[in-house]
């Protein structure tokens, strides 16, 4: 895999990384990594999505998950503007929420009766309400201004920033997050700034979780370090002394609670996730 721009991808910011790593499409547009999360969790929640790539996890957590707020950051700002194409591509497909009043209601109470008579014996919705046949001969469905659809759904409650996000600050952080997630990201963090740097991102975790937030964590086994150094400037990964079977202790170092093992997001996946609540 390449980056978007055809250079190295020594942040990890690889083209098209989640529709061939995560996504099985035979299941349909969900990230299986999502599926091991408590289905409460996400609900009602601001959430941060550290190293979105082209959002497709920030944009299922906003649509599908009834998240209040997601922020997806990534230090690559073509992935960024990918991930706001993604979220419009979304919206297109979505379709109107079924209980919604026919355009041509009239006021007639015999009308009415018929219209959700019909609503009721229709066939189940279709997932491709405009299909993607009609984006590409007339372009994406217009979002609409968000006091129609309501701060908190989609796509008004999802966008993105680019940004280094273990050396910068987003003006989304002032308000804090409920929960963050970092899926396949601290390798790249680890590479690119050494022990300290992961260090530093685990603190910027900790400190941006609001009181008893949650840190949902998928850290990348030590084995798959070894391709990724290759495009690494040796003096880092040489280096490297924090392994990833020690990050549940720097964490708890750190003020985390215990980590709880989700589970593996595939048969035969090495990866496993950790959910951890903050103490402080
Ligand atoms: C291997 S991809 C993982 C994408 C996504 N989190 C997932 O698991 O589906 C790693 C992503 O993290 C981004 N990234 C790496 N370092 C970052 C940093 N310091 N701040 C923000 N994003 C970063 C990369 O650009 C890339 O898109």
């Amino acid at each position: 895999m390449t980056s978007v721009n055809g250079t190295l991808p020594t942040h990890g910011n690889y083209h098209n990384y989640h529709g061939r790593v995560y996504y099985n499409h035979h299941a349909g547009p969900h990230d299986s990594r999502l599926a091991l999360l408590p289905p409460e969790l996400l609900a009602g929640a601001r959430v941060l999505d550290i190293g979105c790539n082209e959002g497709w996890v920030s944009c299922e957590v906003a649509q599908s998950w009834a998240a209040r707020r997601v922020v997806g950051v990534d230090i690559d700002d073509v992935l960024v503007r990918m991930a706001w194409k993604r979220r419009r591509t979304l919206w297109s497909h979505q379709e109107p929420p079924r209980d919604a009043p026919p355009p041509d209601a009239s006021s007639s109470k015999k009308r009415k009766r018929k219209q959700q008579e019909d609503v009721a014996l229709a066939p189940v919705p279709r997932a491709d309400y405009f299909p993607a046949s009609c984006q590409h001969m007339f372009g994406p469905l217009p979002i609409p201004p968000v006091d129609v659809g309501g701060a908190d759904a989609f796509p008004h409650n999802v966008s993105f920033r680019c940004a280094d996000w273990v050396n910068e600050v987003i003006p989304e952080d002032a308000g804090g997050y409920d929960v963050i997630l970092a899926f396949s990201v601290s390798k790249w963090i680890h590479l690119n700034g050494g022990d300290d740097g992961l260090h530093r991102f685990f603190r910027r975790v900790h400190d941006a979780l609001t009181q008893g937030g949650t840190f949902v964590f998928e850290p990348q086994q030590w084995d798959s370090y070894t391709k990724a150094r290759k495009l690494h400037p040796v003096q880092n990964a040489k280096k490297l002394q924090l392994h990833p079977d020690i990050f549940q202790d720097v964490l708890r170092g750190i003020g985390f609670g215990p980590a709880r093992r989700l589970g593996a997001p595939g048969e035969g996946s090495e990866y496993l996730f950790c959910c951890l609540q903050s103490m402080c």
